[in-house]
């Protein structure tokens, strides 16, 4: 290509400087485009750095004279020219100098230099060169700085997402510990039986209490599990075939010794329809009726009051209801009943049990419903949909 052929050198100075993608690699192309397209005998290009100083670019058309020579950043243009010529001690003629300019941000400048006293190379052409190399630095800069936010960006999102699953993870071991708590209190009772029976001598009562013991063990231990396979981030994934109904009755064992407690003498009364099994966790759904019946326990301050369990079934779904006939609730606490630590019961409550049995609901896909009003008890119904056949993982 001769000096003055036109556009066709920019063009592909253009298209080498943006592939080169980073400043460190556009500079020293500079440097031989000038000496290739404007017949420059040296290069001297001078960068400078976003954390401060200035240093010259390494290149083979870089005059020797100027290796060791340390230069003021702040000197651009003609009089940095001068000062390079001066320092290559007479073996150039002539310097050109232009700043590498682009979008308000100078990143150093440019020095071509001639031995011909007449020679100087086409000026537009130089220029152009040199505002090419300054648009591709300045795109450089910005896809850095693009890239360094993406990357904080996605630092922080991490940071946030841990935080969360520690925060969910939390949570949920508080719900596991509120139903372990359902679920072991009634040991002490069914102990304490067992001991007076052995004292009695009463061999079948012992088995039986022994039974029972067994049986809330086995829940408790689930209930671990599940604290361990949400720990594991895994889906709880062993889904039974429901008896809806041998659940209710499950609930109904574990909850007992509550009721009893404090001579309040509670009754529960079981009206079982429901035919067909539903496809879920027993674990889960059995937590949720105790802490049904355990509310209504806990409404329901005089004696000779009952909690009715019901199981039955539609053309489209399975349901459990567990109805008392407490004083029921004013529609504020309805509204909110079932938001995770809202708690009409002070430091006794932790607001946790009916977030629970919501949550859990909607892991089966189904869901809870409440009708109540005040003086006039409260029913809350577990609907099991039959097309939610497969519960989604939880
Ligand atoms: N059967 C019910 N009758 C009247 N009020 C109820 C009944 N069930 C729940 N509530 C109201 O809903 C509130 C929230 O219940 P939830 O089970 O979520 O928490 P809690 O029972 O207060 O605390 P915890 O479950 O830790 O004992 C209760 O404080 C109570 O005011
Ligand atoms: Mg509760």
């Amino acid at each position: 290509l001769s000096q003055d052929s036109g556009v066709a050198p920019l063009v592909r100075f253009a298209r080498l400087a943006s592939e080169a993608g980073t400043g460190a690699a556009i500079l020293p192309l500079l440097a031989d485009a000038l000496v290739t397209y404007l017949g420059a005998d040296a290069v001297a290009i001078l960068e400078i750095h976003e954390e401060g100083g200035a240093t010259f670019v390494q290149s083979p058309h870089m005059p020797k004279e100027l290796e060791r020579l340390s230069v003021d950043p702040d000197l651009i243009g003609e009089e940095l020219g001068r000062t390079l010529l001066t320092a290559c001690g007479g073996r150039f003629a002539r310097v050109r100098s232009r700043p590498l300019v682009c979008g308000g941000s100078l990143f150093g400048s440019v020095a071509m230099f001639f031995a011909d006293e007449k020679a100087e190379g086409n000026a537009s052409l130089a220029e152009g060169l040199v505002d090419i190399a300054a648009i591709a630095l300045d795109n450089a800069a910005k896809l850095h700085r693009l890239a360094r936010s993406h990357t904080e960006l996605r630092r922080s999102q991490e940071t946030l997402a841990r935080a969360e699953k520690l925060r969910a993870l939390g949570e949920m071991a508080a719900g596991v510990a509120h139903d372990l708590m359902n679920i072991l209190n009634p040991l002490s009772l069914h102990l304490q039986l067992a001991t007076r029976a052995l004292d009695a001598g009463k061999t079948d009562d012992v088995k039986q209490s022994l039974g029972e013991m067994r049986q809330v063990l086995t829940r408790g231990v689930q209930n671990i599990q599940r604290l361990r396979d949400y720990s594991r981030q895994a889906p709880e994934t062993r889904i039974d075939e429901m008896d809806l109904n041998r659940l209710v009755h499950e609930a109904s064992e574990i909850a007992r010794p509550r009721l009893a407690s404090g001579g309040r003498g509670i009754r529960i009364k079981e009206e079982l329809g429901a035919k067909r099994t539903v496809r879920g966790r027993s674990g889960e759904i059995v937590s949720a009726l105790v802490n049904l019946i355990v509310n209504a326990a806990d409404a329901m301050a005089k004696t000779g009051t009952t909690v009715t369990l019901r199981t039955g079934e539609s053309d489209d779904a399975s349901w459990v209801q567990v109805a008392d006939d407490g004083p029921g609730m004013p529609p504020e606490v309805e509204a909110r009943v079932f938001e995770p630590f809202f708690t009409t019961k002070g430091s006794d409550g932790t607001g946790l049990g009916l977030a629970m049995v919501y949550a859990s609901m909607r892991r089966h896909g189904g869901s809870v419903r409440l009708e109540t009003s005040p003086g006039q008890g409260a029913c809350f119904t577990l609907s099991f949909p039959r097309s939610a056949s497969e519960p989604p993982p939880a």
